[in-house]
């Protein structure tokens, strides 16, 4: 067996993938078909025009670094990679006049249970990454670049490469990118695959070779990243969203979205659906018609709950859920919960909900990477306390446990892991404590099954 087939048995299966009609307004996703990702395609589609453009390559004046910087602002882009926090802004806090080295950092690790659209950028659209890079580089003044790529998925990591070569040979990456004097070399490299490595200064620990385990904070990457310079670290489909925004304006931008909550978005949508699968639409889409898009509830069931934003996001009911619109502010505000990296899972009236706490505390407890105790030993509590309830050996005193777990873990950890681990806990805790009890009281789950017949884990 060589190193792909052994890598391609960890890689995700059954969600299909960005090739459909069911996108709206698509800017990311528009025109692919799976073999158009080549850089010629890529210029047919208006490819690397951005790049042209604040160059002053196409009979414009070009843009200054700050005109850059102030239209990515206009736009009201906020960060794909879970946070949401405002793109423009980010890249303000880059000291440009520092006199060494400045890096880029792409952030491709996408390791979030239920997420799945970064890989289908790199793979199917690279060069929109690689632009939206290179203009990143540009409005901070920074010459070097890295794109950290998530390890089980190897295939894309070539492919990205492929693409570098291509946009290389084209002038679009290197010294003196199209004549002027603005050079950036641009890097791929990839983990193996641990969910650690997507926090962003776990990230350049493993960039730099070491170990990759969150680093305390401040200081922040701005003023002391990889290799202790500044630097600037985005997600993959922060930095695709780039040239549509150098191409069209900002306040074009800011329009197809919402207020505050600018351009498109993509949601992953899995679980109980008739079409799982990667799906482009305005913020503020309804999840209604989301939902739609993505076949309505497979089988005709009756929709139970949806987990909005990836694994760390706290579940929002059905009825809730239904009134909502697909936005941070929207899902944040009135549904108590974070819109995240944009993973939907999607659950039916049959799902237990505290088999799904189960499966996501396992998840949460086996990626721990160890360094602070209320993390390390406070996720391994909570999963077997949840596990233990499943399998009909709960105690009534579990669920105040649970909460109180829960609550010394959040707020007390270097970095976000602990806090992921403990609200999606408190989430179900909110809504479905009933389920709890009912499995703890009776030995068996709500929505059917005997509690001890399956126990899936150690
Ligand atoms: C445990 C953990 C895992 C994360 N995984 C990812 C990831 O896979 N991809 C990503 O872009 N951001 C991830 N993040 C968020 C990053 O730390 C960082 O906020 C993000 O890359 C910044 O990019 P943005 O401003 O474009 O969102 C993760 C954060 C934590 C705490
Ligand atoms: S919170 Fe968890 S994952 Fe994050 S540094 Fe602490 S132990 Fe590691």
């Amino acid at each position: 067996m060589n190193v792909e087939q052994i890598l391609s048995q960890f890689q995700a299966t059954g969600v299909e993938s960005c090739f459909h009609d069911r996108h709206i307004n698509p800017q990311i996703y528009a025109g692919l078909n799976g073999r158009n990702w080549g850089i010629q395609d890529y210029e047919a589609r208006g490819g690397y025009a951005a790049l042209r453009k604040i160059l002053g390559k196409d009979g414009g004046e070009g843009l200054t670094q700050d005109q850059v910087i102030a239209t990515v602002k206009e736009s009201g882009l906020r960060g794909r990679g879970g946070a949401g926090f405002p793109t423009g802004l980010k890249w303000s806090f880059m000291p440009r006049q520092f006199p060494g080295q400045k890096y880029l950092v792409c952030n491709s690790d996408e390791g979030e249970p239920g997420t799945c659209k970064d890989r289908d950028i790199m793979e199917y659209n690279p060069h929109t990454v690689i632009e939206g890079m290179a203009i990143a580089a540009y409005a901070m003044g920074i010459s070097v670049g890295y794109n950290y790529i998530h390890g089980e998925i190897f295939h894309t990591y070539e492919r990205f490469e492929l693409a570098l070569e291509e946009a290389r040979a084209a002038g679009y990456l290197g010294d003196n990118i199209l004549g002027s004097s603005f050079s950036f070399q641009l890097h791929a490299s990839h983990g193996f695959g641990a969910y650690i490595c997507g926090e962003e200064t776990a990230l350049l620990e493993s960039l730099e070779g070491k170990k990759g385990q969150p680093r305390f904070k401040p200081p922040f990457p701005a003023s002391f990243g990889l290799y202790g310079k500044p630097t600037t670290i985005n997600n993959t489909e922060t930095f695709a969203a780039v040239p549509w925004i150098i191409r069209n304006g900002g306040q074009a931008y800011l329009e197809c979205g919402k207020p505050n909550n600018g351009g498109t978005k993509i949601f992953s949508v899995s679980g109980d659906v008739e079409r799982p699968g990667n799906y482009e639409v305005p913020m503020g889409t309804p999840f209604s018609k989301l939902l739609e898009l993505a076949g309505g509830v497979r089988g005709g069931r009756q929709l139970k709950a949806v987990i909005p934003g990836g694994s760390s996001s706290p579940v929002i009911p059905a009825e809730l859920m239904m009134k909502l619109t697909m936005d941070y502010d929207s899902i944040a505000k009135e549904g108590g919960s974070m819109l995240g990296s944009g993973a939907v899972i999607v659950m039916d009236e049959t799902r237990c909900m505290v088999k799904a706490l189960a499966r996501l505390s396992y998840f949460y407890s086996h990626e721990s990477c160890g360094q602070c105790t209320p993390c390390r030993e406070g996720t391994g509590w909570l999963w077997r306390m949840v596990d233990r309830i499943e399998h009909g050996q709960g105690r009534a005193s579990d669920i105040d446990m649970l909460d109180s777990v829960a609550g010394n873990i959040m707020g007390r950890t270097i970095c976000a892991l602990g806090d992921a681990a403990a609200m999606p806990v408190r989430g179900m805790l909110k809504h479905f404590r009933h389920e709890f009890v009912h499995l703890i009281e009776h030995k068996t789950s709500m929505v059917g099954g005997d509690a001890t017949a399956v126990k899936t884990h150690g």
